[in-house]
């Protein structure tokens, strides 16, 4: 048996968590799950060996609770956009500074942490960015001798569930024959789903990824013109997608931001910013090849699935503030 063999993982209902469930359950280890809504995440009590259970995951007693026994912890939790009921500071800071002090009384002695890339408490580009980098900065400084943890920094990841090329199909279904793009020239390195979760997996027993961290990023760099042409060329949809400039970006960012769901904010725009540079090559410092975007996108991208997916998102986005998962 392997010596870490129970795990928590916080977010492991989310796109990511479903996929890193999978993963840790096929190398057989014990799977807990806490989430705030259980019964939004039922599909994953068709893995054998993982526990569901409903926490709050902010409350520092109920962390401790589900952390005692454990042989790692993995934070996974992260939010793209603020509403009234949750902050940046408190999903990104506040609560993996919770997990730490849950992991120090309950004696877990291993910790993985999800961050982004670029994530950065003083240059980051955006709230978002800012925030994922000073639970990392904190990680790194305050962790002790006696919990030792990875840092994770992906690029956009894509998947059969991701909110990326799922949600530019669904935009680009209903658009005119134009299609106007905000940021449309960043640069980004898409990471697929699948090698994320093995890089956890990998590091998971690795002392030498003790206190390490790791960019993921894929093999290759696209503009996010080109990825939005790919999918309308995967959907079969013909349209002209026009890049606009930087003002027009931000004019759009801050309209949309007003949109029920908030389907792109100003926060995001600056996160895009950054661009796909990814100096510090985490899959190739584990040893795992890169997927790229055309080996696995074709296979979940096409006309009848995403309009499955757009009437989804128009339900939740007509609840108000809920999030299309
Ligand atoms: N997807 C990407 O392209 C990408 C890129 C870079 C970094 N990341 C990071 O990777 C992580 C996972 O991303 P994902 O795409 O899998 O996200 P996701 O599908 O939205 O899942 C996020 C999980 O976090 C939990 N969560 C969300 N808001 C919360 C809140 N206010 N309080 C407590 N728990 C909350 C949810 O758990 P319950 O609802 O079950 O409680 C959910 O399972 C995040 O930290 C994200 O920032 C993602």
């Amino acid at each position: 048996m392997s010596r870490i063999h129970r795990v928590c993982v916080l977010g492991g209902g989310g796109f990511v968590g479903r996929t890193l469930c999978q993963q840790l359950v096929a190398s057989g280890r014990e799977v807990t799950v806490l989430s705030r809504r259980p019964e939004r995440r039922r599909q994953l009590l068709t893995l054998p060996g993982v526990k569901l259970v409903k926490a709050d995951v902010h409350q520092p007693a109920e962390l401790e609770k589900y952390f005692s026994g454990m042989d790692a912890v993995i934070n996974l939790i992260g939010i793209l956009n603020e509403f009234r009921y949750q902050k940046f500071r408190d999903v990104h800071v506040r609560l993996p500074g919770n997990v730490m002090r849950a992991c120090w009384k309950t004696e877990v002695p291993r910790l993985l942490h999800m961050s982004a890339l670029h994530a950065d408490a003083g240059t980051g580009m955006s709230e978002y960015l800012r925030t994922k980098g000073e639970a990392e900065q904190l990680l790194h400084v305050d962790a002790g001798d006696h919990l030792h943890v990875s840092r994770f920094r992906p690029s956009v990841i894509f998947g059969p569930e991701d909110q990326f090329f799922n949600r530019f199909a669904g935009l680009l279904r209903y658009s005119p024959w134009i299609f106007p793009l905000a940021a449309g020239r960043v640069k980004l390195s898409p990471v697929y789903v699948g090698d994320v979760a093995q890089a956890f997996i990998r590091t998971l027993e690795e002392t030498a990824s003790y206190d390490q961290r790791y960019d993921l990023c894929g093999p290759h760099e696209y503009t996010l013109k080109e990825l939005v042409e790919y999918t309308a060329q995967l959907c079969g949809y013909k349209r002209k997608v026009i890049p606009l400039g930087n003002r027009i970006s931000m004019l759009q960012a801050f309209f949309m931001e007003m949109l029920p769901g908030k389907p792109f904010t100003l926060d995001n725009y600056h996160s895009l910013q950054t661009g796909g540079d990814c100096s510090n090559d985490g899959l190739g410092m584990l040893g795992i090849d890169k997927t790229p975007v055309e080996a696995v996108v074709p296979s979940y991208l096409n006309s009848e699935h995403t309009r499955a997916r757009y009437d989804m998102y128009r339900k939740f986005a007509g609840r108000g503030e809920e999030r299309f998962q």
